[in-house]
């Protein structure tokens, strides 16, 4: 099949050009490199020895998601593309509702007019909300999302909930991610944050690096065994896998919606011993106040993907940690230079 990839350049989206590509796929990918890296695809294409199409362009440019579809022979979209930074989504909404919400719409449109109906689309957990109960099971109801990301991803799964129900053509598998963490074994691709990561693992490996003096372990005074926050960390090459594995799974119109996560919790300060234990790196921290908006524990109950798509998590904490470590230690600087480039 041969596959749009919008986000191909991001962190998920790499790592998902291999996984289509070694299961025989062509892909084709559009990223703006707002948040990406024109430097892992070279990456993938060193992975899997198989070339990676690559269009510089945003999904919000409609002529010019007109002239790739004319351009190529797309038969399926995998829509990574988006902003994803959750506090920074509070601080600039429109930008937010702009690249996820009218992004999706435009790319919507667009597939529409070319004739392509079957589109894989990034979600997250983050759209059951925080009453929830756990573990959390694709029956529950979108809950409130509590900022303009989350919402975001609600309003697009909504969107196309709508769309499927109004013509029959469409076929859309809404995936929504745990918590990924890791990177691809060979060390070549992983996860680049801008700017101070927000995100637990990217922090965890930088303090290892050097390049952060500590950790600050959000809050140790939750309803947890041991106080910090639980989530459920899942590597991001079974995420990858998922994505293969929804797509060719896609045979009758509506939507199908896809926990995707291994349905276990880990706390962060379990999280920050495992790294330890399996790297030999030690990860100084300070616990810290809450972080607004945290939620004390959630994970997947990650049944519908293993009956419906046969997929599971295969990979457990320490390959994780391993590739997390590996990752980082050959990249310090994420795709910038790599420790063996320099001279
Ligand atoms: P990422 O930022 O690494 O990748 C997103 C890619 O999209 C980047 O390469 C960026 O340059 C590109 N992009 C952004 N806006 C664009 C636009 N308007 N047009 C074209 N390209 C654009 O993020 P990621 O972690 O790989 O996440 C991929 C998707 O998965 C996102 O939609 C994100 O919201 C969703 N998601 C991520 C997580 C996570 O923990 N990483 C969890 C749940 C959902
Ligand atoms: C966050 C977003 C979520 C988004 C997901 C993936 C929030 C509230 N939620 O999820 O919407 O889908 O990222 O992008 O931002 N932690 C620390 N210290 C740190 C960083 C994190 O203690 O420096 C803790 C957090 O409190 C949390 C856990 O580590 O308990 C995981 O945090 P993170 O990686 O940011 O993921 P989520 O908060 O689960």
């Amino acid at each position: 099949m041969k596959i749009l990839v919008t986000g191909g350049a991001g962190y998920i989206g790499s790592h998902t050009l291999v996984e289509l590509l070694e299961a025989g796929h062509e892909v084709v990918v559009l990223d703006n490199l707002c948040n990406g890296a024109r430097e892992a695809l070279a990456r993938v294409e060193q992975i899997t020895g198989q070339p990676v199409s690559f269009v510089e362009g945003d999904v919000r440019d409609r002529v010019q998601l007109d002239a790739l579809f004319d351009w190529h022979d797309i038969e399926a979209v995998i829509h990574f593309a988006g902003l994803k930074a959750v506090g920074e989504s509070v601080a600039k909404p429109l930008a937010y509702y702009d690249n996820n919400v009218a992004g999706s719409l435009n790319l919507c449109q667009a597939m529409a007019a070319a004739g392509v109906f079957r589109l894989v689309f990034s979600s997250s957990a983050t759209v059951y909300g925080p009453e929830a109960p756990v573990p959390y099971t694709e029956t529950l109801p979108r809950g409130r999302a509590t900022n303009p990301y989350g919402t975001s991803k609600a309003m697009v799964e909504q969107l196309l909930e709508d769309l499927c129900r109004a013509d029959e053509r469409w076929s859309v598998s809404l995936l929504r991610y745990f918590n990924p963490i890791g990177a691809h074994p060979s060390g070549l691709i992983g996860e680049d944050p801008q700017g101070v990561p927000n995100n637990l693992m990217p922090f965890i490996a930088q303090v290892a690096v050097g390049r952060r003096s500590h950790l600050a372990v959000f809050g140790d005074d939750y309803p947890t065994p041991d106080g910090s926050c639980v989530r459920d960390y899942l590597h991001v090459v079974d995420l990858a896998a998922g994505h293969v594995r929804a797509l060719e799974a896609m045979s009758s119109p509506g939507v199908a919606t896809y926990n995707l996560g291994t349905g276990q919790g880990y706390s962060v300060l379990e999280m920050v011993a495992a790294f330890t234990a399996v790297t030999g790196q030690a990860v100084p921290y300070q616990i810290a106040p809450r972080r607004d908006g945290d939620l004390a524990a959630f994970w997947a109950d990650a049944a519908k993907a293993e009956r419906e798509l046969g997929w599971r998590a295969l990979h457990g904490l320490e390959a994780m940690m391993a590739d997390t470590w590996r990752w980082q230690y050959h990249n310090p600087k994420g795709y910038r230079l790599r420790v063996t480039d320099a001279v």
